[in-house]
């Protein structure tokens, strides 16, 4: 899969790419990332990308020049779209399976005020992170990057994702490891039984009793 990140802050970008699992995929091939910078597209003299609103307002708006030449530029017919901003749908887990099915996925990054509302004709899908405002769609950006990339055959093992929180709507089951007793906290008798089934029973009802407590929201 590639990755086309456009965005006025790349640089924002280092480190989350260059450590752990994200750099071992794009190593391996299994992901290719580019950062764009979109005021590399601006035709105005002073490298613009952003105005007043019309009908005024606190804050500047992104304009529709740089960006839309930025995705005419690099959008093939296997290109989605992605817009980050918080008035879009919220993402899950399930729309991370979705998108790792993807060839290429082109990610706006907005910045500033927000943007001229013409740039969504241009766009396959508009997403938020969550509920909450954050200064730009960078740090949501690697959000996506990461939760995708981890749903990629061959990036992580298979076990490891497909017991995740989400998958099947119950929060992860609590693990422990040595020691068996620290500062007086026993780990559970049962997990040291070496009862499989009985194991694997006290694990889905552990997963219920906390996802019952957290986020009821998850079991309805
Ligand atoms: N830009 C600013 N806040 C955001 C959010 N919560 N999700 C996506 N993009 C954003």
């Amino acid at each position: 899969m590639k990755i086309s990140i456009l965005t006025l802050f790349p640089n924002m970008f280092d480190g989350v790419f260059t450590e752990s699992i994200i750099k071992r995929a794009i190593e391996s091939k299994k992901i290719e990332i580019e950062l764009i910078n979109f005021r590399d597209y601006t035709l105005d003299p002073h490298k613009k990308v952003d105005d007043s609103p019309f009908g005024g307002g606190a804050g500047m708006v992104l304009m529709c020049q740089p960006i839309f030449d930025a995705v005419e530029d690099i959008r093939t017919p296997e290109s989605k779209v992605i817009l980050l901003t918080p008035a879009g749908k919220v993402y899950n887990q399930k729309m991370a399976y979705d998108l790792r099915n993807e060839k290429h996925l082109i990610i706006i990054c907005g910045h500033y005020e927000g943007f001229d509302d013409r740039i969504r004709t241009i766009v396959d899908l508009e997403l938020s992170i969550g509920d909450y405002v954050l200064t730009g769609g960078e740090v949501p950006a690697m959000v996506l990057v990461d939760s995708i990339t981890r749903l990629i055959p061959g990036v992580i093992r298979e076990e490891s994702y497909t017991e995740d929180s989400f998958t099947s709507n119950v929060l992860d089951y609590p693990v422990y490891t040595h020691p068996r007793n620290f500062r007086g906290i026993e780990v559970p008798e049962i997990l040291l039984s070496g009862d499989h089934k009985k194991i694997e029973e006290y694990r889905r009802e552990e997963a219920k009793k906390r996802t019952k407590e957290v986020r009821p929201d998850l079991l309805k």
